[in-house]
């Protein structure tokens, strides 16, 4: 029972990426899915064996319960237990309300909510089985107080996964599973990558924050690891901001 495993939705790239080798780093050994990006789940696992870390990847749509079954019976023949689920996986959605259809509308839920419920209930079983576990949800400043780009919808995603999360911690709390979320605001990946493509844009958007800076995958990799592992043993149904101090939307 020495051994930890950890479990990353999206682990192939941007946030998910610097969390798996955040974990590598750690002494975890890496499981993580990818939707479409072959490559970058290649690159990513190349990143952890270069640590001296172990891991495989699997294909995985977090929208889709079959997809999520058989990624469950995949990782369960190859893992005897999880210690942390990270629900990372997520899609940006944008626009004003008038001209989000409901095609988007579940879509977006689908991935960002749906997702979120589909994995983890699926995959509670491998937490359970393990000496100590935690859940962390990657919510949003979105969900929180709304975000300039971001739409109604991928807010009210963001909102559902942070009542997902306080609930569940008090579900699971005399088990010993926490469960906690992340709040970050803007991060540098290919997600919001055309809004902070230039100067100019990067110093609309860092004058967002009172830190004046934009987070990197790698500030909220580590509030993360502090989340998910025993060091925040008593910390459980909480929602960490990583916003550089910004409040508003
Ligand atoms: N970047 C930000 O500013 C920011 C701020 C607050 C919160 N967040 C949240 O942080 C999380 C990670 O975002 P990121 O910035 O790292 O975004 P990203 O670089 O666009 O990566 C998105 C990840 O989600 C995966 N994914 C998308 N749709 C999926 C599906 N249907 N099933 C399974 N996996 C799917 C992608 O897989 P493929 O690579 O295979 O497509 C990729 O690994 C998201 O939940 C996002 O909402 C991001």
């Amino acid at each position: 029972m020495d051994d930890k495993y950890i479990f990353i939705t999206g682990g192939d790239r941007g946030i998910g990426r610097s969390i798996a080798l955040r974990f590598a780093h750690g002494g975890f050994k890496v499981v993580y899915s990818y939707h479409r990006n072959l490559d970058a789940a290649r690159e990513t696992l190349r990143m952890i064996h270069d640590i001296g870390g172990e891991g495989f990847y699997i294909r995985m749509d977090v929208s889709d319960l079959d997809s999520v079954a058989r990624g469950y019976k995949e990782v369960s023949k190859k893992v005897p237990y999880l210690n942390v689920l990270v629900n990372n996986a997520g899609v940006l959605s944008v626009g004003r309300i008038d001209d989000i259809s409901i095609e988007e509308w579940n879509r977006v839920i689908g991935v960002n909510l749906t997702g979120v419920f589909l994995v983890t209930k699926t995959f509670l079983p491998l937490l359970r089985r393990a000496p100590w576990a935690s859940i962390i949800n990657i919510a949003s400043i979105a969900g929180q107080t709304g975000n300039v780009v971001a739409s109604t919808l991928y807010s009210a995603s963001k909102a559902g996964v942070i009542g997902f999360t306080r609930r569940l911690a008090v579900e699971l709390g005399p088990e010993g599973i926490r469960v906690n979320a992340v709040a970050p605001s803007f991060v540098e990946t290919d997600m919001v990558r055309e809004y902070i493509d230039t100067p100019e844009k990067r110093e609309r958007i860092k004058n967002l924050h009172p830190l004046r800076d934009i987070a990197k995958p790698e500030d909220v990799a580590e509030a993360v690891y502090f989340l998910a592992t025993p060091t925040s043993r008593f910390i459980t149904g909480q929602v960490i901001g990583i916003n550089g101090g910004r409040l508003t939307c």
